[in-house]
């Protein structure tokens, strides 16, 4: 596996892969790998080449966010990577993604100021801005995310879509700890009784899912229990629950197609997001 660290190295290395006939598969991250990173990784190996990009993305954090002490270990990252057969990571410093002058930024309409970015704005221009960085640096066949974050997935299958980016996007469901937690990187920042608190993201949507195989189609119904079920945990501030489609991120009326389900809790320092999707007839 090969560190790559400037934008001109990285695009050269993807081009000449594929013109000598190789497929590659790219896995945008900020690092501090767990399962679910790797299960990313795992997927795209079914491209010849597989690069991941690890770079905590500044212009992606509010003032007040986690920034600063946002989780790093490069070194055990290369490890974990190279285990599952990554050959490429691109790691550049922030100067080679944002050199003095930068000013363009992308804004996905309609899809971004609700659910999470009602509560980080900008956050989702941050997000759109450098993922469309990244595509341009590394033209892959295939580029892969988690469901975990769905409406960063739908964000970017949007701007893919209206930016014309000659790029399969794949979703990749979400990965969990044995107790229903979705892993994630801010997890390390849960103390022992947090950790356990935790747990009531994943109960609170899987109620909502026994619902709606009991036959409930009713959204306000489902928001209700889903927030009680979080409210119900002392230590769990519940930022929002949103039912939505999950292409466009529109609020349905009625549960019909693909839904989603999509929560955002603070415990502790560590802000925490879930969610299901849901098929109904
Ligand atoms: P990061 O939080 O490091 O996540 C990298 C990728 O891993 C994302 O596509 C995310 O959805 C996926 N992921 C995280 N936890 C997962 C889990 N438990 N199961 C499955 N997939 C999971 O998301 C970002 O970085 C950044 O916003 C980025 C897209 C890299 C742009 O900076």
């Amino acid at each position: 596996m090969k560190v790559i660290r400037t934008r001109s190295e990285m695009r050269r290395i993807v081009k000449e892969a594929q013109a000598a006939g190789r497929t590659v598969g790219l896995v945008p991250t900020m690092g501090f790998f767990h399962e679910g990173h790797l299960e990313l990784m795992r997927r795209a190996s079914e491209c010849d080449v597989v690069v991941v990009s690890l770079f905590v993305n500044p212009t992606q954090f509010g003032e007040g966010e986690d920034l600063s002490d946002y989780p790093r270990d490069f070194e055990r990252d290369c490890e974990m990577a190279e285990n599952v057969g990554v050959d490429y990571i691109f790691a550049p410093e922030p100067e080679e993604m944002y050199p003095e002058g930068f000013a363009t930024g992308i804004t996905v309409e309609k899809m971004s100021d609700m659910m999470c970015g009602a509560f980080r704005p900008g956050h989702f221009s941050g997000v759109a801005t450098v993922v469309a960085k990244l595509f341009n640096i590394m033209p892959a066949d295939r580029a892969y995310f988690g469901r975990k974050d769905a409406q960063q997935l739908a964000i970017i299958k949007a701007m893919a879509r209206d930016l014309d980016f000659d790029m399969e996007i794949i979703g990749v469901p979400t990965v969990r700890e044995d107790d229903g937690l979705a892993m994630s990187s801010r997890n390390t920042y849960l103390d022992a009784e947090e950790r356990e608190a935790a747990t009531v993201l994943h109960r609170a949507l899987e109620s909502a899912v026994a619902m709606v195989e009991n036959g409930e189609r009713d959204p306000e119904v489902l928001r209700s229990v889903v927030s009680a079920t979080i409210e119900s945990e002392p230590l769990a501030h519940l930022e929002y629950v949103d039912i939505c489609d999950n292409i466009y991120l529109r609020p349905t009326a009625e549960l019909e197609g693909e839904i989603l389900i999509a929560l955002a809790v603070r415990i502790g320092r560590a802000r925490l997001i879930d969610n299901v999707i849901l098929r109904i007839e």
